[in-house]
């Protein structure tokens, strides 16, 4: 199965309750939440309080994508505010282990991202400590950039190491992914696909992530 995780960097922020309420009718199954502290990224969004009171609104799996440098300050914080899974740049903290550990240790699901220029063996030692993989497919920092083709070569070594090792991983993709691009993710091995501009600023988001869903069943990963 595949996960669309809307993210909410592309949505109208005067309007964010009725903006998750439409990707959630719309049939997406996370709400992604970047969390950028425009050290990590040269750009800055929002912070837990926005995390917490969204939580009121919506049943949806919170994806948390920390873009800050290093994020074991703030795992408590998002913990609090409603995260179901925390994922943290490997590039932003000189121990990965002890930010493993503090989100684990809420019983919360690991991820760890990496950058475009990052190769993707760095994540191998992790893996068996953590439930998701994400391959940025743009420059973390900004929502509206074009999908980058050569980070499915990472994505489709990850999924043939995962199986290799008999892990569940699931691998999740993010940046530039519409309808016409998402079969080339679930075919290299992604299973969790974030979009943010594709579905909020499209006016018909039911039909994107439908779309993104059929096209992902016609392009299964095949080794
Ligand atoms: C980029 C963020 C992405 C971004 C995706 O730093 O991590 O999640 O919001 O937005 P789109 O789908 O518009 O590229
Ligand atoms: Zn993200």
């Amino acid at each position: 199965m595949t996960y669309i995780s809307p993210s909410l960097l592309a949505a109208d922020y005067a309007h964010l309750a009725e903006e998750i309420k439409k990707v959630e009718d719309a049939g997406a199954n996370y709400l992604h939440l970047d969390i950028m502290d425009g050290a990590f990224v040269p750009n800055i969004s929002f912070g837990p309080e926005l995390v917490a009171s969204i939580r009121k609104h919506t049943k949806l799996i919170f994806d948390v994508h920390l873009m800050i440098n290093d994020p074991i300050r703030y795992v408590d914080r998002f913990v609090k505010a409603g995260a179901d899974m925390i994922t943290f740049h490997i590039e932003s903290t000189d121990d990965p282990e002890a930010v493993i550990r503090t989100i684990a240790s809420h019983e919360m699901r690991v991820g760890i991202a990496i950058s475009p220029k990052t190769p993707v063996e760095t994540v191998f030692p992790y893996l068996s400590q953590i439930s998701q993989v994400t391959i940025m497919t743009v420059e973390p920092g900004f929502g509206g950039q074009s999908f980058m083709m050569p980070m499915l070569d990472k994505v489709r070594v990850l999924r043939r190491y995962a199986i290799a090792q008999g892990l569940k991983l699931d691998i999740e993709v993010d940046g530039g992914i519409n309808p016409d691009n998402v079969g080339y993710c679930t075919g290299a091995g992604a299973n969790v696909i974030v979009a943010g501009s594709a579905i909020f600023k499209s006016k018909k988001p039911r039909s994107v992530i439908f779309g993104m869903k059929d096209a992902a069943k016609l392009n299964p990963f095949v080794g």
